[in-house]
This record gives structure tokens, C-alpha cells and sequence, in this order.
């Protein structure tokens, strides 16, 4: 979802979808993962200037940075938790689109506009809010193209 209503999202509902980040698997039960909710406008105008295809996040009322500790798996522990908030924002009625972080030159940036320490890594931004549209599914590789069973061929 890229488009949003100004419609404000309810606390209690962002808490909610905190909570099921902060429930997905990790590696040795690690739990990586620290979360900052932006929702001052001013702040997400900035974030969506940095993020190279996330402008969107200016117009939605919550950008929510999934931030990790560094460990092994950290990628995998952060993407699940990312994952995670897509899938209770929907339950919840809203909408979301995953924002690249990790690996974008941009993340420097964000963590000096949200006052992340040195040691913090940004995985992913992710914009939240009441859809304005309904986006037609993306084509999806089909189910017998990529399931194979018992080995690869
Ligand atoms: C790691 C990752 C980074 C992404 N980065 C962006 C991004 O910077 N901007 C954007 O609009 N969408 C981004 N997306 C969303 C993808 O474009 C989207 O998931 C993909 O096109 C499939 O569409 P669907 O999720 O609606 O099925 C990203 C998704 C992932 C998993």
C-alpha cells in the first residue's frame, strides 16, 4: 500500500502491531530488534526525502523503523519481525509498505534524524496507515512453479 488516508492511526493499534513484531522467531531467541514509531509529520517528510522509493511515507500518518542490535542472524531475526507487521497491520485493516533500509547508503541519515546510536542498524522503514486505494495484486509466481517436493527437480 503507497497511498493512505489522513485518517490518524490509534496508539492502542500501533502498540498492537509492535507487540506481534516483537513476538516472530530468532536465532537462539536473540530478539535483535528495537522499533521506532515516527509519527511527527515534519520527521516523515525527512524520511521519505532520504528514502529513495518511499516518498509515500510522507503521506502516511506512521513510519515505523525496524532497527536491530548487530548478531549473526540479525537480518533473518529483523525481516521476520518486519514481516510480522505487515501481517498484523492487515489483520488490523491497514495498510503497509516494506521500505528498504538495510543496505542503503540513506540509513546514515535516518539514524542521525531519529538519534540512533552508532551500534543500531536500520532494516527496513515501513509505512502504516487506513489505505486509500486497493492496489491490484502483483503477479506471483505460481504455486507448481515453485513448490517442488521431496528435491529440487
Ligand atoms: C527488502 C524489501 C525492500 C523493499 N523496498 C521497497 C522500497 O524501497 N519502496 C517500495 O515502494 N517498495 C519496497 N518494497 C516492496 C516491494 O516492492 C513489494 O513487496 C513487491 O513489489 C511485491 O509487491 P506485494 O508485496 O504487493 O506483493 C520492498 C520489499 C522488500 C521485501
Amino acid at each position: 500500500m503507497r497511498s493512505y488516508s489522513d485518517k490518524a492511526v490509534d496508539k492502542k493499534l500501533i502498540c498492537e502491531v509492535i507487540d506481534c513484531a516483537r513476538l516472530a522467531p530468532t536465532a537462539n531467541n536473540t530478539q535483535p530488534w528495537e522499533f521506532v514509531v515516527v509519527t511527527d509529520r515534519e520527521k516523515r517528510r525527512a524520511i521519505a526525502r532520504l528514502a529513495t522509493y518511499g516518498p509515500f511515507i510522507a503521506d502516511a500518518p506512521v513510519c515505523i523503523v525496524v532497527l536491530s542490535k548487530d548478531s549473526k542472524y540479525f537480518l533473518e531475526d529483523c525481516s521476520a519481525a518486519t514481516e510480522n507487521i505487515l501481517l498484523a497491520a492487515h489483520a488490523l485493516g491497514l495498510g503497509t509498505c516494506w521500505v528498504a533500509g538495510h543496505k542503503k547508503d540513506y540509513c546514515e541519515a535516518v539514524k542521525k534524524l531519529l538519534s540512533i546510536p552508532d551500534n543500531v542498524i536500520v532494516i527496513s522503514l515501513i509505512s502504516m496507515g487506513y489505505p486509500a486505494e486497493r492496489p491490484s495484486p502483483h503477479n506471483k509466481r505460481a504455486l507448481d512453479e515453485v513448490l517442488h517436493w521431496e528435491a529440487y527437480t
